[in-house]
C-alpha cells in the first residue's frame, strides 16, 4: 500500500493505531523533508491528544534512532554502560558518577545534553572548565573511551537527526510533555552511542517533566520496556526533584560541588544518589555481583582518590584545564556574589525550597537560557547555604547569588527568598531514592 501523510494525519486524528511501516514511513520522510513542518505538527497534535501505545512508541523509537547513525563500540573492551537523567536543578550527578564507573573499570560513553528552560545539562557545566572540549568526532569519541574508558560528548550530527527535528517542532506546539514523545526521543539518542546497558534517573516533582510518581513511573517503566525490548538491560530510579539537588545550582557552582563530592569532601544527597546509580552502572557493567557490592566498590574509589584522578585524566584529555579543579578557588570567571540572609519572620527550620522556582532564577542570573541558541555565564547561579530540615535563624546566610546582572539583584534576591518555606517544627524527612524500577515492574522504594 503506498502511503501519503494526509491518510496518516486522518488516521491518527480519529484515534487509530498506527502500524509500523507508517510510523518509520513518517519519520522518514520527516527526516529527508518530504512531510513538512505544519503537517508534523499536526500529527504530533494529533498522536498527543489520542495517544500512542506502547508498540507505536517502540516503533517510533526505531524510527527515530535509524534516522541517523548507530554507533557500534563492540570492538572495545567491556561492557558499556552510560546513565540518563530526564533533568532537573542541581542535577550534576553525570560529573562525580561517571568518573567513578569508569575509575572502577566499567567503560562510559556518556554523550550529554545542554540545559534548557529551568533544569540544567551536563555540557553546560563541563564547559564551564575553560577549555574543556565536548564537540569531539566519532573517531575521536572511541579513542578517548578506549584510551581513558570515559568520554563526555554533546550529541554529534550523526546521532538520531529525527529528533533533533522532532525535539525542535514539539518545543513550539506543545507537544513536549507526552510519555512516547519523552521515552522515544531519550531513548533513541542513548541506543544510538553503542552502549550495552543503561542507567535511569527519572525525575519527579516540582523542577521535573514528570511532577507525580504515577507520571514518572509510567515513563520509568517505557523507558525500561524500551531498552529491554532493544536487548539493552536497563534499570530505573524515580527520584525527588521537588526540592534542588545538592548546595549548588549553576554550572561552574555545580562542578565545583562535584569536585568535592569526588574528593570526598561531601557527603550528601548528591552522594546519596551518585553512589546508587553508580552501583546501578557496575552491576549491569559485570564487575559487580549486587548493587550492595557496587556500592562498597564506588565508595572506595572516591576513598582512595582514584575517581577524582580519573576525573582529572578525562578533563586532561578533552582540553580542559585541571589546575582550577585542583584549586577551585582559582577559578577566575565567578560571577559577582550577592548574600541573601534569612528574613526576620522565618525564624525555626527550613521546610521546602521550590525547585521550579530556584531553576528558573538561575537562569535569570545567567546560568541558563530559554532559547537553545541563548548563551550562559558559566559563573552565574545560586548556592544553597540552608536545605530542607536545616535550622534557619533570621540573618544568617540563606544562600548566595552568582550574577552579571547587576540591576537586577534586588528581584533575584526576592525569588530565592520566595523559593523557601520555613516552619517552627523540625519538617519530615523528604525521601530522594522514590522507586526502583526494572523490567519485572516496579521493585521497591528506598
Ligand atoms: N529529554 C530528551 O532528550 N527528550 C525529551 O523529549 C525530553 C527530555
Amino acid at each position: 500500500m503506498t502511503l501519503n501523510i494526509l491518510d496518516l494525519l486522518i488516521a491518527k486524528r480519529d484515534g487509530e493505531t498506527l502500524s509500523a511501516e507508517a510510523i518509520q514511513w513518517l519519520i522518514d520522510a520527516y527526516t529527508h523533508g518530504h512531510v513538512t513542518d505544519y503537517q508534523m505538527s499536526a500529527f504530533l497534535m494529533a498522536a498527543f491528544i489520542r495517544g500512542m501505545n506502547d508498540a507505536e512508541t517502540q516503533t517510533l523509537t526505531r524510527a527515530m534512532l535509524y534516522s541517523g547513525e548507530v554507533l557500534d563500540l563492540s570492538d572495545l573492551p567491556g561492557i558499556k554502560v552510560d546513565k540518563h537523567s530526564t533533568g532537573g536543578v542541581g542535577d550534576k550527578i553525570s560529573l562525580p558518577l561517571a568518573p567513578i564507573v569508569a575509575a572502577c573499570g566499567v567503560p562510559v560513553p556518556m554523550i550529554s545534553g545542554r540545559g534548557l528552560g529551568h533544569s540544567g545539562g551536563t555540557l553546560d557545566k563541563l564547559e564551564a572548565i575553560p577549555g574543556f572540549n565536548v564537540n569531539l568526532s566519532i573517531p575521536e569519541y572511541r579513542r578517548q573511551l578506549q584510551q581513558n574508558g570515559l568520554v563526555l560528548i554533546g550529541q554529534t550530527p550523526e546521532i538520531a537527526p529525527a529528533d533533533r527535528k522532532l525535539y525542535a517542532l514539539r518545543d513550539v506546539t506543545g507537544t513536549v510533555p507526552f510519555i512516547p514523545f519523552i521515552a522515544s526521543s531519550i531513548m533513541s539518542k542513548k541506543l544510538a552511542e553503542g552502549i550495552d546497558a543503561l542507567v535511569l534517573d527519572v525525575k519527579c516533582g516540582r523542577g521535573a517533566f514528570m511532577q507525580t510518581v504515577p507520571e514518572a513511573e509510567k515513563l520509568a517503566q517505557t523507558l525500561v520496556e524500551i531498552g529491554e525490548a532493544f536487548g539493552k538491560p536497563t534499570v530505573g530510579w524515580i527520584t525527588n526533584m521537588n526540592v534542588p539537588l545538592g548546595q549548588a545550582v549553576g554550572n561552574w557552582l555545580e562542578v565545583e560541588e562535584s569536585v568535592r563530592c569526588l574528593k570526598g569532601e561531601e557527603v550528601s544527597e548528591v552522594m546519596e544518589l551518585t553512589y546508587t546509580l553508580a552501583s546501578e552502572m557496575l552491576c549491569l557493567g559485570g564487575v559487580a555481583e549486587t548493587p550492595e557490592k557496587g556500592l562498597v566498590m564506588a565508595r572506595e574509589v572516591v576513598e582512595n582518590g582514584k575517581a577524582f584522578e580519573k576525573f582529572l585524566q578525562i578533563v586532561q584529555s578533552q582540553g580542559g584545564d585541571i589546575g582550577v579543579l585542583e584549586n577551585t578557588s582559582s577559578y577566575t570567571q565567578l560571577a559577582p556574589a550577592y548574600e541573601i540572609f534569612v528574613p526576620d519572620s522565618a525564624e525555626g527550620y527550613v521546610h521546602d525550597i521550590d525547585a521550579l522556582v530556584v531553576g528558573k532564577t538561575a537562569v535569570l542570573t545567567g546560568a541558563g537560557r530559554m532559547k537553545k541558541e541563548d548563551p550562559v555565564d558559566p559563573g552565574a547561579g545560586i548556592f544553597l547555604h540552608l536545605k530542607p530540615g536545616d535550622e534557619a535563624k533570621a540573618g544568617s546566610r540563606l544562600a548566595t547569588l552568582y550574577t552579571q546582572k547587576t540591576s537586577e539583584v534586588e528581584a533575584l534576591k526576592q525569588a530565592v527568598v520566595a523559593a523557601f518555606q520555613f516552619g517552627e517544627e523540625v519538617p519530615e524527612h523528604q525521601t530522594l531514592l522514590m522507586k526502583r524500577v526494572t523490567g519485572k515492574g516496579v521493585v521497591r522504594g528506598s
